[in-house]
């Protein structure tokens, strides 16, 4: 293995080991805090792909993609509804947002969203919420009191709650309380109205920084990209771990997170492991 060779997990940290000589611990901050008893951890963390590999050989490619040919599609041909089942199949995986929200009326709302993304400095969420078919367009109840009210909170979708989260996508008339319907417990907020998910893990409280009003190939309106800052995190000490700077961050273990596939598939981040930067030296060897 050419000097390489993967050590295995020593209390959490990965290895990589050249002639017997560490060169590269795999894992950074997340190390000191896994431990060999966690049986989370041992579900978790795994190898990366190819511990030998070294700049610049090739890795082997599946003969069924080396052998394939590639399919162009040009987005304005076929339309740009006809994309969702590609986009969504090919984004993979993405994260959630479960999103609550409240009417300039008190009406109260609560859906995932996947279109999902997120910043640091300052810290902000971005959401994209798509016009209604079944409202011929019309905007989903989301946005529209996203419109009335610029706040909203992220609530970080877990395991233990999935099917509950899920039961809250159905086309749903307006005066439907999703997070009633589907058994969930509202949590007051500090700095907004929209009330949290109680049994999230991880709670974001956000106000409306900007947004983007897209528009399709005819001109008619699509979606919104909506860009809230957040002016509250709220984290479950279950789930919080503190870097050794002391910064918090959240457990990948004990926050079970799910994500979204194409079509209705979700994901588990089952197995996972850390792989080393590389240093800038190596632009000059
Ligand atoms: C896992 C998941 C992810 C979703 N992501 C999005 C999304 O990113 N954008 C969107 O417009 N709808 C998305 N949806 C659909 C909305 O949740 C759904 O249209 C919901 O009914 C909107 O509710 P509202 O009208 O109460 O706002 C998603 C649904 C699921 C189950």
């Amino acid at each position: 293995m050419s000097g390489l060779a993967f050590q295995g997990l020593k209390r959490g940290l990965a290895v990589v080991v050249a002639e017997g000589r560490a060169v590269a611990p795999l894992a950074s901050w997340r190390a000191p805090f896994a431990s060999a008893s966690d049986s989370f951890t041992e579900k978790i963390w795994g190898t990366q792909p190819h511990p030998g590999w070294e700049p610049p050989k090739k890795l082997p490619v599946p003969p069924a993609i080396e052998n394939g040919k590639m399919v162009a599609i040009d987005p304005r041909v076929i339309g740009g509804k006809k994309c969702y089942p590609l986009i969504i199949s090919a984004v993979v995986p993405r994260p959630i947002a479960f999103v609550s929200t409240v009417s300039k009326d008190g009406q109260q709302n609560l859906a995932p969203f996947s279109y999902f993304t997120a910043m640091h400095d300052p810290p902000c969420v971005v959401i994209c919420v798509n016009r209604a078919a079944h409202r011929n367009g019309g905007k989903k109840d989301t946005m529209a009191n996203i419109d009335e009210t610029k706040e909203f909170t992220v609530n970080v979708l877990s395991e233990w709650f999935l099917e509950q989260a899920n039961h809250t996508c159905g086309n749903y008339d307006e005066d439907v309380d999703e997070m009633a319907l589907s058994g969930l417990t509202k949590e007051p907020s500090l700095k907004v109205k929209p009330p949290r998910v109680k049994e999230s893990a991880v709670h974001m409280e956000c106000k409306l920084k900007h947004k983007y009003e897209t528009k399709g190939y005819n001109g008619e309106d699509t979606a919104t990209i909506v860009v809230g800052e957040i002016v509250m995190f709220h984290v479950n000490e279950s789930v919080a771990k503190k870097t050794p700077s002391g910064n918090t961050y959240v457990g990948l273990e004990e926050l079970q997170p799910i994500s979204r596939l194409g079509g209705n598939t979700y994901g588990r981040s089952r197995e996972c492991f850390d792989l080393a930067r590389p240093d800038r030296d190596w632009q000059n060897r």
